[in-house]
């Protein structure tokens, strides 16, 4: 397990965070290769709760270096905040943070254009961060990374050029009010003063750490059902979560990857629309979102819930490659009598053979069910596999069975503790 990469394997908000953190302390580097402040990755130590957006979760292992590679997009703004809150909390990050010079840099404009498009007709239920007009700067070759930062005049000059386009758009197309490109210029250049410290020449970093023979984890943010090639686009989000984006987003080479950790939810959530093909809007739903506390760790947002979902799953083994599984939350669903998977869909009469990610056919499909027998008893004091209920082992044999899974860590609360491998 030198070389991990952990994939959420569904919607998001499936508890990397946590997971994150129980595999960190057998890793000495753990990297984000994608995404942005869009992600909320909660870690519980003890009482304190962390949530980190841009900063690996790593971060709370003191002896773990953490890396932020070129396919994040850094909101200098969330960044420092995030930097500034783990040191009140007595964590040590000078020396034990690098950032990709090639990473791309959020805008405050990018911001304002999210939240014009999401004000719109077409919303996706963004999380506002300003990822999607990030990432379309940086496919359109105009965007501005971190190593921009290091020579002022390119910095200046590029910050003018981009303004110059933004505020057209903003005053003919949108009727809103132009940006100081000045005061965007201050701001940047005091951030540049705030993290040159951190800079690094991440692929160059990363493989000399592996010829070395040292572990990195590779922390996905996101869930493949979001990824922008394989999700259910176009409510997805702009990057690649998938383990693929991994290679890109790191400048670690596919052969240097030795396994794919999946985290699943045992039910499902998502935030933001598209389509849901287990989502409950009964009680049921009402119940797991209230049992599970779920609420957006970025935006506070209630997430959709609804069963977990086998045939989704199974088609995001295939996707990223994944070897082993964590599967979290299970306590969550100690009190209900019966418990639904979906083993797959049907459409027009007839049951698909492979998952569909266009959103037309995925919104119109009937889910297959199949019915299984709650536990009804807390679970969420047991130390090991064999503590379970007979019930809750059959409910993993049978998700791991239908979903093509090999599940190997289970967590029942947020808790480190509240962890163990099968
Ligand atoms: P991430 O984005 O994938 O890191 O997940 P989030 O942090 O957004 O959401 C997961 C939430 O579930 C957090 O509040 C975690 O503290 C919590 N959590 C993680 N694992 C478990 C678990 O096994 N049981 C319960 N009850 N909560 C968990
Ligand atoms: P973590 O890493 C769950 C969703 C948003 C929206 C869509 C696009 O905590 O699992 P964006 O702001 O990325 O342009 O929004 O993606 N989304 C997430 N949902 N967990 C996340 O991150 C998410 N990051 C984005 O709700 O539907
Ligand atoms: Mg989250």
């Amino acid at each position: 397990m030198s070389v991990t990469v952990l994939v959420g394997s569904q919607w998001g908000d499936e508890g990397k965070g946590k997971i994150v953190d129980i595999l960190s302390e057998n890793f000495e580097i753990v990297t984000r290769y994608q995404g942005g402040a869009n992600a909320g990755h909660t870690v519980r130590i003890g009482d304190k709760q962390y949530i980190l957006h841009l900063i690996p979760s790593g971060i709370l292992r003191e002896n773990v270096i953490c890396v932020i590679g070129n396919g994040v997009v850094i909101d200098p703004v969330a960044l420092l905040d995030e930097i500034k809150l783990l040191e009140q909390n007595n964590i040590k990050v000078d020396g034990r943070l690098f950032i990709s010079h090639n990473a791309h840099l959020i805008m405050p404009y990018h911001k304002l254009l999210d939240s014009i498009s999401e004000s719109g007709d077409n919303k996706i239920g963004t999380t506002g961060r300003g990822i999607g007009p990030c990432y379309i700067d940086k496919y359109a070759r105009k965007g501005i990374k971190i190593v921009d930062l290091l020579n002022r005049k390119v910095l200046e000059e590029k910050i003018r050029e981009n303004l110059k386009e933004k505020n057209n758009l903003l005053k003919k197309v949108y009727e809103h009010e132009e940006l100081d490109v000045e005061e965007i210029i201050k701001q940047y250049v005091e951030f540049d003063k705030a993290i040159d410290k951190y800079i690094k020449d991440v692929p160059a970093y990363l493989n000399t750490a592996i010829a070395e023979g040292k572990s990195i984890l590779l922390e996905g943010a996101q869930g493949a059902l979001l990824d922008v090639d394989h999700g259910t686009y176009p409510y997805v989000t702009s990057s690649s979560p998938t383990s693929g984006g991994a290679c890109t987003g790191s400048g670690i080479p596919p052969n240097k990857i030795d396994s794919v950790v999946g985290i699943v939810k045992a039910y499902t959530t998502r935030v933001g629309y598209g389509p849901f093909p287990t989502e409950l809007l009964d009680d049921e739903g009402e119940k797991l979102r209230k049992i599970g506390v779920e609420y957006g760790a970025t935006t506070g947002r209630p997430r959709r819930c609804g069963w977990f979902d086998a045939f989704l799953v199974n088609y995001s083994a295939m996707i990223n490659g994944i070897n082993s599984v964590a599967v979290t939350k299970l306590d969550v669903l100690s009190n209900f009598e019966e418990i639904k998977v979906c083993i797959g869909y049907e459409l027009d009469g007839k049951q698909l053979k492979s998952f569909p990610t266009d959103v037309e056919r995925l919104s119109k499909v009937k889910p297959i069910y199949e019915t299984l027998k709650g536990w009804n008893k807390d679970i969420s004091e047991c130390h090991s596999y064999s503590e379970l209920p007979e019930a809750t082992k059959d409910y993993l044999k049978f998700i791991e069975n239908k979903a093509g899974i090999n599940i190997k860590i289970i967590s029942i609360g947020p808790k480190r503790q509240q962890t163990f491998y099968k």
